[in-house]
This record gives structure tokens, sequence and C-alpha cells, in this order.
């Protein structure tokens, strides 16, 4: 991008921040002094600075104007960049991530195997950068570093495609062989994996002893109000604490001690069992599993494996998933930590704002229809100056739900146990009832039911809001939040906390909200014509917005899932969010048939986009032996594998121009 930050006029606070986002603060921490700081802290650990009351952001810059040369709508058995940059395959599905994993076998896949390779269905990527002198690095030097050119990548694995994983396995049927169960749990969770750019060119660092695999079976435990509540016990854990890994890992979160945040979304899909056969003994838990669609038969058989995942053997199991996770990069011992006061829902992500000395902010989405958004504010303040004093902030604070007035208002309303409609006559006996049951508090307040709420992003720039709403098929009333019945192709809502561009509060209960585009065609008929900026190309407008990132500069990329059901590949587009450009969408990034895309991150400098292709040639009828695409090795040999691309450009600059 051209770097406006020298521009004639520029106000000097304008200046100081875009100099040190750029240059000197990633996670929150300032490099030399911790007086300034303050983080917005998207998917891959970009931080924005400022001054001033509680939970605002910066000071607003112009968002410096987009470049590239768009490419065209596709769909076709590759990936595809604009002219000038490169979108080099930098992890597989089944890749190493240690020194002596075992090569990837895709005939000869089990659990020991897959526990050792980089997981399938890549989806949120964080960038954690580390500093070039490892002996002694603190978190908070590591952090101060912005090195952009090493780094950890963290990587979620949200789901596999057992018929397209395994050989001999048909239509929707997972394998069901011991192995294969094995192998297909292995491949769910998260990747941390050391990367290094030489050459320009981005590679893994196998020995990196912060290399690590957490999956399905990764020791953790659950923090917060609900920890240890009755709801949570299970034989395997009498005292309700000590949860077995953590799967359906969808988009996430940084946090500016040095963390991340991973969000469980489709747990659903891994319970077997149906509810009305614990309806006599567990009514309530029956419930709530209908409320989740686990409805009988689970699209995995981790269940022949584990009678944890049958509902009839153990009811009380899926209310151990549904969590944000809270994991350390910086530690490969660490025990990934669930954050209970964030509440259970299918959490699509995990945004965190925050600043020195406020309570710290974390937006999330519950993706399925007509669920809503949510907003957790801590009880205590962030500590800047040491990081490690809020390693258990998100224990204590209130859970909002958002409620969206047709007047433009919005509210967040507190899930507080003891608030009308929240007592424990309403059928909550505790905050541990209302967060292990956060859909029906949010029910219970009068909150807005949206159209699969999914990533939430906040702008460097001006601190606005942006709220993904991927479709919605079912919607059975339009409101101005939501206005279209049905909604195939989405919409993104822009969400204005008080204070104006650059002095945001972010902790104020009270905000004001529009939608910011209405996805899908521009020259479709008017009841499901998309709505966009006035210079959006013939080849910029999408359907289906999902995960979200923000440049350095402040600009918004989207990246689809589903536009490939519209007949286009589904991939990654760029918008100022003001200026004349605002909203004028440009078509960056394509995925291979069948994928969507997911995990947009860029690293500190803005001049490497991580993005991550899941379920390349995912399409009806295919399978392991006639894949619609062999992506991205098209070899006889190789199946399609999920994989991040990093892309940069060719001349070095900066991403989108
Ligand atoms: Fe996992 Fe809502 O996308
Ligand atoms: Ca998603
Ligand atoms: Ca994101
Ligand atoms: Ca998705």
């Amino acid at each position: 991008m051209s770097d406006k930050s020298r521009a004639p006029g520029a106000h000097f606070s304008e200046v100081l921040a875009r100099h040190v986002n750029r240059r000197q603060l990633v996670g929150g921490i300032l490099l030399g002094g911790s007086s300034l700081v303050l983080a917005s802290l998207g998917a891959c650990g970009s931080a924005r600075t400022g001054r001033g009351a509680a939970g605002v952001t910066a000071p607003a810059a112009a968002e410096p104007a987009l470049s590239f040369e768009e490419i065209p709508h596709r769909l076709d058995a590759t990936h595809h960049v604009p002219r000038g940059y490169r979108g080099d395959i930098l992890l597989r599905w089944g890749d190493a991530v240690f020194a002596d994993s075992p090569a990837f076998a895709p005939r000869a896949q089990n659990g020991e195997r897959q526990s050792r390779q980089f997981g399938n269905n890549n989806d949120f990527i964080a960038y954690m950068p580390l500093a070039e002198e490892r002996a002694g690095t603190t978190r908070a030097a590591h952090l101060a570093s912005a090195n952009s050119r090493r780094g950890l990548l963290c990587v979620n694995h949200e789901h596999t495609r057992p018929q397209q994983m395994f050989p001999g396995v048909g239509g929707n049927a997972p394998g069901s062989a011991a192995s294969e169960i094995a192998a297909d749990m292995a491949a769910h969770g998260h990747s941390v994996v050391e990367i290094e750019l030489r050459d320009d060119t981005w590679r893994a660092v196998l020995d990196s002893p912060f290399n690590r695999r957490i999956t399905p079976h990764t020791p953790m435990r659950i923090s917060g109000p609900a920890a240890g509540h009755r709801r949570l016990q299970t034989a395997a854990d009498p005292g309700g604490r000590d949860i077995t890994g953590t799967f359906a890992n969808c988009s996430g979160g940084v946090t500016p001690w040095g963390t991340v945040l991973i969000a469980e979304e489709n747990f659903r899909h891994y319970f077997h069992g149906d509810p009305a056969a614990i309806e006599a003994e567990h009514p309530h838990e029956a419930r709530m599993h209908r409320r989740f669609d686990i409805l009988g038969s689970a699209r995995h058989y981790w269940h022949l494996r584990e009678p944890r995942f049958h509902i009839e053997r153990e009811p009380r199991e899926p209310n151990r998933f549904g969590w944000v996770v809270e994991i350390d990069p910086y530690d490969a011992t660490s025990q990934p930590v669930k954050r209970s006061a964030l509440g259970r829902c299918q959490h699509e992500a995990a945004t965190v704002v925050a600043r020195a000395g406020a309570p710290v902010v974390v937006y999330s989405g519950d993706d399925s229809a007509d669920e809503y958004i949510y907003r957790f504010v801590s009880a205590a303040a962030f500590d800047a100056d040491n990081l490690d004093n809020n390693r258990d902030l998100l224990d204590s604070g209130t859970l909002y739900v958002a409620r969206f007035n047709d007047d433009g208002s919005g509210r967040w309303l507190p899930l507080r146990h003891g608030e009308p409609g929240l007592t424990r006559a309403d059928g909550f006996a505790s905050q541990a009832d209302i967060l292990i049951d956060a859909r029906l508090a949010a029910d219970a307040v009068g909150a807005t039911r949206m159209d699969r709420p999914e990533d939430i992003e906040t702008s460097p720039v001006s601190g606005r809001v942006y709220v993904s709403l991927t479709k919605n098929d079912q919607r059975r009333r339009a409101d101005a939040a939501n206005p279209r019945q049905p909604n195939p192709a989405g919409h993104i809502l822009e969400i204005l906390p008080p204070g104006g561009d650059g002095a945001r509060d972010h902790v104020a209960d009270e905000f004001q909200w529009n939608v910011f585009l209405l996805a899908g065609d521009p020259q479709a008929p008017p009841a499901q014509r998309g709505r966009y900026g006035d210079n959006t190309s013939a080849h910029g407008w999408f359907c289906n917005p999902d995960n979200f990132a923000f440049d350095p500069g402040g600009r918004l990329w989207i990246a689809t899932d589903g536009f490939v059901d519209f007949g286009v590949h589904d991939g990654l587009w760029a918008a100022q969010t003001s200026g004349p450009g605002r909203a004028s969408c440009r078509h960056f990034f394509g995925c291979p048939r069948g994928a969507e895309l997911c995990g947009p991150c860029f690293t500190p400098d803005g001049k490497t986009l991580f993005v991550a292709v899941q379920h390349p040639g995912d399409e009806p009828g295919a399978t392991f032996a006639e894949p619609t695409t062999r992506w991205p090795d098209f070899r006889e040999d190789m199946p399609p594998r999920a994989s991040v691309v990093a892309v940069r450009r060719q001349d070095g600059g900066d991403i989108g121009g």
C-alpha cells in the first residue's frame, strides 16, 4: 500500500499511530514502553494503538487505496492471485510438523501418524512473531519484535470430509475402521508451526521447540464460572474441570498478552444418539442437544471408539464443547484453557479489543441460523506492563448479547444472573447455567436473531466493528439488521460504538449500526440484489461473506464460503471502509473448485498474506478415488489437500498496493 503516514498534512497522532502500528507493535505491546498501548486484535495479531478513555481506538487515518489488478470470477481446479503476486503453498494437510514426523501416506494414515502431521481443513490463522534472538526472550519481547520474517503460524483444523480423506469411503459415511477414526480425530484441532521467510519464501522450521499439535485428545481444563458445574461432570471427569480435547475449531482471535483464542463451532456433528432417549432422565440436556441439532446420527464415527461421543452414554459431554479455548503458542507444554465466561454456543470467532488500563472486550458470533452476536467485557483491566497478569482476565466479566433496533440504534444486553428473565424462576439456577445455555439466556432477554453470524473484526483505523452474516435460508421475518427473507447471499453489518472514528468506546452498552453491504449479484432482481460501493467492478461482487481480516492500513479483506454454490469460486475480496472507495470491493484471491477460503491473516508489515484453502474438491460425488481436483499437488497418488497459502508481491511491496 502507499504510505499515507507521509502524506502532507497528516496529523502527528495519525503518523505516530500508523508508524507504531506498522513497525513496532504487535499484540498490544509497544516497543520501549507501554504508555501508548491499545490493541484491537484481528485474526493475526495485528494491533492498533491509541490513547484516551476506556476501550477507545486509535486516531483515525485515511485508508490507502487498493491498486492491485483484480482477478476474474472463475471456477477451476487451482488457486489464483493477481498479476504481480505469488501464492506459494506453505503447509498442506499431512505435512510434517516435527523433524521426525512420518511422511504423508494418504493410503496408510492412522492416528499416530496424523498426530505428528499438519491437520486437515485449515481455518483460522494467527501469526505470532518471534524475535530473532531466542535465548531468554520473553513473550513480551517476541510480541514487541513485530518480526514479519519469523513467527509462529497458529492454525485451526476445523473438520474433515472422510469420503475424500480415506480410500473406499463413500457418500457422507465416515470411515469406520479403527485406524480411520483415530486418523480422523487427529486431523482435527490446531497446529503451531514456526515459519521463517528466507530468499523471499516462507518455510516451516521443523526442529522448533514451539511446534505443537493440539487434538481432540489434548488434555485441557475449563475455567471461569461454569468450571466444575454439575452439568460439565462426566464419568471420566467427575470434577467437571478437566476436558479431553478440542475440535470443530473454526475461527479465533489473538490477545494482546500473546495468546491465541480458538472457537469451537460445529461440535454438534460429532455426537451420536437420539435426545429422545435421554428425555426422561435428562430433559434439559435433551432440549439443549436439540437446540444444537444433535439429532441422532453423527457425521463421524467417534462414538464407536469413545463412548463419550454417544449422548445416550454420556449425556453431558456436549456441554464441554462450544467454548472459546485459550492457547499459549509461546509455550508448547502449556495446557489450553476453555474460558467459560465467554459462554457456550457455536462460536465462530473471538475478536479481542483491549487498551492498557481498560477492560478487555471480546466479540463473538454464534454461527447458526437465527442465533446471536455476543460481547464479553472483562471485570479487570488489561495490564500492559506485566503480560502474565492477564492470563486469567477472561475468567471474570460480563457476557452481553446484541439487540439491533430498526432505527439504527442498538444495545448490548447483559446476560447476568438475577436480571429480569435470568433468574432461578426463569430456569437459570446460577451464572453457570446462563453461560452453558447462552442461547437460552439470549432468547430470554430479547436479543436479535441474526442471519448466521460468522467472523467479526474491528478496524485498526476507525474502531468500527464489522460482522459477516453469511446467509439464512430459514428466516421467517425480515428486520432492518437482517433485511432479506430468505437471505441466500448474506450481508455485512457495521457497528459503531460511541465516540467517533478513532475514539470508539467498545465498553459502552449503546451503539449505532448500519448495513455495510448486501452481498449477491448487483444485477439480480431487487429482492436479492447485491449492494456495494459505487466503484465495485464486474468481478467485485461475491456471496456468503465468512472470514474477515484487516490489513495494517485498515482495509477490510472478506473471505467467502458458499459463492461456489452460485457457480463462482470462493475466495477473497478487499474494500476500503471509508472514503469514496467505501464498500467498493475488488477480487484478490480465488480458490480451487470445491473449496472455501478461511484464515486471512497479514504479517505485521502487511507484506505477506496467509490464507487457508479449506476442503478443496469438496463437491457432490467427490471421493478419494475420484476427486474433482488434486490441488495443490496435482499428482495421481495424492488427494486434494487443504493448505495454507502464503501470498507475497513479487516486488516485495505491501499486499493490496
Ligand atoms: Fe466454521 Fe461458521 O464457519
Ligand atoms: Ca467460518
Ligand atoms: Ca478474522
Ligand atoms: Ca465456513
